[in-house]
């Protein structure tokens, strides 16, 4: 934890570019501001965008670490920028977009459409066997069952995971730890109907778990801290022994 000095002076370096913009060429922009107790990255970008760069593009919904929409490249380490506090960091601070995901322009990329792929490949949503009676009393979940589910489904899509796997770079359509994360959640949930089998056929290949190389990145900058690290290796021996 680096602690800031009162006042101490912070240098953004920015990456900029704006893709809708056939002159735009992406260069490093620099900003210097006033850091202030309880500073975040969220504050200084807006005190940014109001005193000297109008068009800056970054994206921000909740600041409360919910929405998943802030996540950024922050001194070369995919985060989420409403709850990085700038005294955690040195005063020079490099700023870029999530790679992996399609620009929208500076900080802001679209992360919903590549989640929305993913989702639609894997099948993310409970899958029954017979049409729902709305009016049937649920059957009970025992309540460990329910927080091993309540802890996974805990995942807010901010690909930062996706942003810092090798995989995710280099295999367009690898499924990345937030992938692999909601095939742990499903397969644990008794309401849905797929068998191992099933989920083999979603995640038993190159763009699934055996695509991961364990490089753990995802592990190490998921900001729920979810237990990626397990669900991968749990799931890989499982898928081992089905294929
Ligand atoms: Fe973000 Fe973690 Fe979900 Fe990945 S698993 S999208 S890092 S919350
Ligand atoms: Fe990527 Fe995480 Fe596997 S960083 S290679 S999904 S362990
Ligand atoms: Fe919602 Fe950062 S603004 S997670």
């Amino acid at each position: 934890m680096i602690n800031s000095s009162p006042g101490r002076s912070l240098i953004f370096k920015i990456l900029r570019h704006n893709p809708q913009d056939p002159t735009s060429e992406p260069h490093v922009a620099r900003f210097e501001l006033e850091e202030y107790e309880g500073m975040t990255l969220f504050i200084a970008l807006n005190e940014i965008r109001e005193r000297f760069a109008p068009d800056l593009q970054f994206d921000f919904v909740c600041r409360a670490g919910i929405c998943g929409s802030c996540g950024m490249v922050i001194n070369g380490r995919p985060g989420l920028a409403c709850r990085t506090l700038t005294s955690t960091l040195e005063s020079e601070i490099t700023l870029a977009p999530l790679p992996v995901f399609k620009l929208i322009g500076d900080l802001s990329v679209d992360t919903g459409e590549w989640m929305r792929g993913m989702s639609e490949r894997l099948e993310t949503w409970i899958h029954e066997t017979e049409a729902v009676d709305i009016h049937a009393v649920e059957t009970r979940m025992e309540p460990e069952l329910a927080e091993d589910i309540y802890e996974l489904d805990r995942c807010i899509e901010c690909g930062c995971c996706v942003s810092a796997c090798g995989t995710a770079r280099m295999r367009e359509d690898f499924v990345g730890a937030v992938g692999l994360n909601k095939i742990a959640r499903f397969r644990l949930d008794p309401r849905d109907a797929r068998d191992d089998g099933d989920f083999y056929d979603l995640i038993g290949d190159d763009d699934g778990v055996f695509g991961c190389m364990s490089l753990l990145g995802c592990h190490d900058v998921c900001p729920k801290e979810l237990p990626l690290q397990t669900q991968i290796a749990f799931l890989r021996r499982k898928m081992v022994r089905v294929s």
